[in-house]
């Protein structure tokens, strides 16, 4: 079995993030999401992975290289558009030649990892294993309808959905799928839906199993669930503080600090992980919280919050909450009159004053 993981795409629900950066590239507890994929892919047995790349091609080859890192064997396939997750299954076929393959989108994340799934695909072999899951918000994903705890129908965003179970961003396939990414025509948005792709196999007699997960996941779209998803993997960090503090700081809960972080008169609540060359002073950091590396961090306070590398917050008099900061971003207090809020903000920035 391979696997084939997405992670081209436009992210435009995560910008401003994404005009510098990949959205699989961000980092959930200090680690790129991606690089959960690709962990939970080789925990399940499989070692030669296709990744889809699109325009942020140079960074993704970049953060995985050939793969050896994680003890597998990447191949690059290049997408010259988003033209959806179906045209990623048609543009990989010479890859995945007559093998099945385990299908993982790069934004997604689940906990449990994938191996029950790709073992239930080894021991049944239908020609489709899709995975489900109840959601509160149907209209946000792909929907299927089961009768009789088979797949009947599939939809790509509802706006009246038949069910609330939703397509987690895992499936699984043997190569019949090629039949259905090359039989469809492209969707009013101009996508090859990977829904009309599974539908096509429903109609035509193929068995597309389903499995409706128990454990979490998340579609990492939006920076809410980018905070959730760092909330849930905080939960199973192992502490590990390295840094030496000084008298007056103090770490409780469980907290991962690497050796060269200062820690001056702070207090960090666990759980957090901070990255090399953080620099903390007079300061609170609190649950839920993941610093990356170089960040600096005075005379304030952070709690349940996201920040990448090098960026500086400094004498900032109310605590700084579910936020998610970008890169070499400066929040700072200005001495000079008038006393008032100054912005430099990027397109689609947002920032909420109380
Ligand atoms: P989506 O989240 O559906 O799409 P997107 O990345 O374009 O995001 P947005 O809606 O915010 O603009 O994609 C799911 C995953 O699949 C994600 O990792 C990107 C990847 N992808 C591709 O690699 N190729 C594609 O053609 C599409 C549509 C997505």
């Amino acid at each position: 079995m391979k696997a084939l993981i997405l992670s081209g795409g436009t992210g435009s629900r995560l910008r401003p993030l994404t005009y510098t950066g990949a959205k699989q590239l961000i980092p959930v507890a200090n680690k790129p999401i991606l690089y959960y994929a690709i962990e939970a892919i080789h925990d399940a047995g499989i070692d030669e992975i296709g990744i889809i790349v699109g325009e942020t091609k140079a960074e993704v080859k970049q953060a995985v290289g050939d793969g050896s890192l994680f003890g597998v064997k990447i191949t690059y396939i290049e997408q010259d558009a988003p033209r959806g997750l179906a045209h990623a299954v048609k543009i990989s076929q010479d890859f995945i030649g007559d093998d099945d393959f385990l299908m993982f989108l790069g934004d997604n994340m689940v906990r449990d990892g994938v191996t029950a799934f790709a073992n239930q695909f080894r021991a049944h072999r239908p020609n489709a294993l899709i995975l489900l899951s109840k959601v509160t918000d149907p209209q946000r994903f792909g929907v299927a309808e089961l009768e009789d705890g088979r797949v009947v129908r599939l939809i790509e965003k509802p706006k009246v959905p038949p069910s609330d179970l939703a397509l987690v961003g895992v499936y699984l396939f043997d190569s019949k799928i090629f039949e259905a990414v090359n039989a469809i025509e492209p969707s009013w948005r101009n996508e090859l839906e990977i829904t009309d792709a599974i539908q096509y196999l429903v109609d035509h007699g193929r068995i597309v199993e389903s499995h409706v997960i128990d454990g979490w996941w998340k579609d990492t779209g939006k920076p809410e669930d980018v905070l959730e998803a760092n909330r849930m993997m905080l939960e199973y960090i192992v502490p590990h503080v390295e840094a030496t503090l000084d008298a007056d700081s103090a770490v409780f809960g469980r907290a991962c600090i690497a050796s060269d972080v200062t820690i001056r008169n702070s207090i960090i609540r666990g759980p957090v992980v901070i990255g090399a060359g953080a620099h903390i002073e007079n300061s609170y950091i609190g649950p839920f919280t993941s610093i990356s590396d170089g960040v600096k961090i005075i005379d304030s306070e952070v709690e349940n919050s996201i920040l990448l590398q090098d960026t500086r917050i400094e004498r900032i008099p109310t605590r700084i909450d579910s936020s998610l900061i970008g890169k070499n971003v400066q929040i700072t207090h200005a001495d000079q009159k008038p006393k008032a809020l100054r912005f430099v903000l990027g397109d689609n920035s947002q920032a909420q004053v109380y």
